[in-house]
């Protein structure tokens, strides 16, 4: 079974444009799971222009599914997870002024950096997950670093998608089979949407975990959050 966390960074987006509490983020958590998430993602940038630290500290205690936290591993970042603790953190190499992840790690560059920071969270329980491309090199190296699982950059699959969806999926179905053979779990997301993600799941059934936010959360507007999230849920179920 493909898990569906639903990243609410979003939310918080939407409710930072005007100060106060609407949208509420916390509500947003609790009802993602009530409606069917398995998980809920957040993604803490240092800027705070989404998901706040606060925010990760308030969401732990509501969490009843399972909580992953992604960003990039500076001081702070390290910090805020292994006080919250949870289920797993998917390490990503964004720059502070990104817009929004994209590019997954390069592992041998990074491979001492990745593997004392994975071995620092798996010291205190929490699954590891890094963020990486389709590139075998990638893939291998994180291996390498001991990390529980990677995360595959779906954004190539996306774009590539509405032009040529068997050639768009190949690269990914080789890289999620290279990393079986490793013994990786495997997570996947980035522009995965209504449209695509049912061939994606088809194809790599084998995937552990979806992460899904802006997509999701702009097709709330139009379907309402609890329609859609079982609308996505519907595409991975077969
Ligand atoms: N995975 C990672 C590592 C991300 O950084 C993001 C975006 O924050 C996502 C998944 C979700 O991507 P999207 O918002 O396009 O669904």
């Amino acid at each position: 079974m493909t898990k569906l966390s639903v990243n609410i960074n979003k939310i918080a987006t939407l409710r930072n444009a005007r100060g106060g509490n609407i949208p509420n983020v916390l509500n947003a958590a609790i009802n993602c799971q009530l409606y069917g998430a398995d998980g809920i993602t957040v993604h803490p940038r240092p800027d705070e222009r989404h998901i706040r630290y606060k925010d990760v500290l308030d969401i732990r205690p509501i969490i009843k599914t399972e909580f992953n936290i992604e960003g990039n591993p500076s001081d702070s970042f390290i910090d805020l997870v292994l006080s919250v603790r949870p289920h797993q953190v998917t390490l990503v190499p964004d720059r502070h002024d990104a817009i929004t992840s994209n590019a997954g790690w390069d592992t041998v560059r990074n491979r001492i950096f990745l593997t004392d920071v994975v071995a620092t969270f798996k010291k205190a329980g929490i699954r590891t997950s890094l963020f990486v491309d389709t590139n075998p090199v990638n893939i291998e190296n994180a291996a390498v670093t001991g990390t529980d699982r990677i995360e595959l950059y779906t954004e190539p699959y996306a774009s590539g998608f509405s032009l040529n969806a068997a050639e768009a999926i190949e690269p990914f179905i080789k890289a999620a089979e290279f990393a079986r053979e490793l013994g990786l779990g495997i997570n996947a997301g980035h522009d995965l949407n209504l449209d695509n993600l049912n061939y994606f799941h088809k194809n790599i059934p084998w995937i552990l975990e979806v992460s899904i936010g802006h997509a999701l959360i702009s097709d709330a507007l139009y379907l309402g959050l609890e329609n859609t999230i079982q609308m996505y849920k519907r595409q991975l179920a077969d």
